[in-house]
């Protein structure tokens, strides 16, 4: 059994100003990376500008990281922090951003390779960097992956280097800033690492702590998630704290069958990654039920459901359903049907059969 999480992670309110003394530890000059709008809206960004202000640390902002960031867009924001000499990377965000952010510190650290080298396992180091998250779905700030997409490759996935933020500061406060739709989105998300990491051939009683106790966090959120009723401060910091847990989780277990699946339908049809995940989660919580059905019922209690049919209701009810072509869903399926990678994470045997099973329950597919 093992246990490896290299990184600082902080979980507290203004834990940006309570951390200025460790963000200028990271180095003499920063390279920002965030999206175009949301670090501005809620907040994040002002609080680190202010600490390297304080600081008089010399800082640029790379901030056109879209949604499910490209391998071009990381090697343009690489080329500008290598042209500026910056040595240190600070990712504010969500999974997007952050997720660059780390492809970014290893491409700037080694400025001898091209961004080829982000799918081809090597011994690389990144430079060192900071993780801020705005959202409460990601867990990136506490996991060494960093997902990508290919648009040359035609995929999208983690690229091959496992990156740990050397600080991560975790602040619920601004979720306060999102929107409704992104923040139910992103809760999902979390609750799929939660799920997969306990039902995954990867987990054991160390790394399980995380989930049990985020799932009973995540819980406490579900009312507010489901209904229009107003969300509280007590409550963001749950639904943030849940999601790093979640993150430390998958850590070390790796996401299983969900994530596997829910990567077609996003490079293809832009589908938000927590939507994405969320349409075979409830199919692959019955999938694995009849293997580990003990597992299946902790998970139930955590989040207070009476069963599994009860989860597949919730989880519709959050994020509603998808249609898709069967010609397609066909194609999806037999190229999961070949990812040993995710399916072996399955406590459980998938065969075909039992993949396409998932699909056919998860999406409304039309003929
Ligand atoms: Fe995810």
């Amino acid at each position: 059994m093992r246990f490896y999480i290299p990184a600082d992670v902080y979980v507290e309110k203004d834990c940006v100003k309570n951390h200025a003394k460790d963000i200028l530890a990271l180095g003499s000059k920063a390279l920002i990376v965030t999206g175009k709008h949301s670090a501005k809206g809620n907040g994040s960004l002002k609080e680190v500008l202010d600490v390297l202000h304080a600081g008089n640390l010399p800082y640029s902002v790379f901030d056109e990281v879209e949604e499910n960031p490209s391998v071009e867009t990381v090697a343009r924001a690489a080329a500008l922090g290598k042209s500026l000499a910056a040595d240190f990377v600070i990712g504010i965000g969500g999974g997007s951003p952050i997720d660059a952010a780390k492809a970014i510190a290893l491409l700037m650290a080694n400025p001898q390779e091209t961004e080829a080298v982000l799918y081809t396992p090597k011994p690389l180091k990144a430079l060192p960097l900071l993780a801020i998250p705005t959202t409460c779905g990601t867990g990136t700030e506490a996991t060494p992956a960093a997902v990508l997409t290919n648009r040359k490759g035609g995929f999208k996935k983690s690229i091959a280097h496992k990156i740990f933020p050397t600080l991560s500061l975790v602040d619920g406060k601004y979720l306060a800033f999102a929107k409704k739709e992104l923040m139910v989105n992103t809760a999902v998300d979390a609750l799929a690492h939660l799920v997969e990491s306990y039902l995954n051939s990867q987990s054991n009683v160390y790394n399980r702590m995380f989930p049990e106790y985020g799932l009973k966090l995540w819980e406490q959120n579900k009312d507010a998630l489901l209904s229009n009723a107003p969300i509280d401060e007590k409550l963001y910091e749950n639904l943030m704290l849940a999601s790093t847990l979640a993150g430390m989780s998958i850590a070390h277990t790796s996401t299983a069958v969900p994530h596997g699946m829910s990567y077609d339908l996003t490079f293809n049809f832009n589908v938000p990654h927590g939507k994405a995940v969320g349409y075979f989660l409830a199919a692959y919580v019955e999938a694995c039920e009849k293997s580990v059905p003990k597992d299946v019922r902790t998970i139930l209690d955590l989040l207070k459901l009476k069963d599994s049919a009860e989860f597949a209701d919730m989880v519709k009810r959050l994020i509603g359903t998808y249609e898709i072509s069967r010609a397609t869903v066909k194609n999806f399926a037999e190229r999961m049907s070949e990812n040993s990678s995710k399916l072996k994470l399955a406590p459980c045997e998938l065969s075909k059969e039992a993949v396409w099973e998932i699909y056919e329950k998860s999406l409304v597919i039309t003929d």
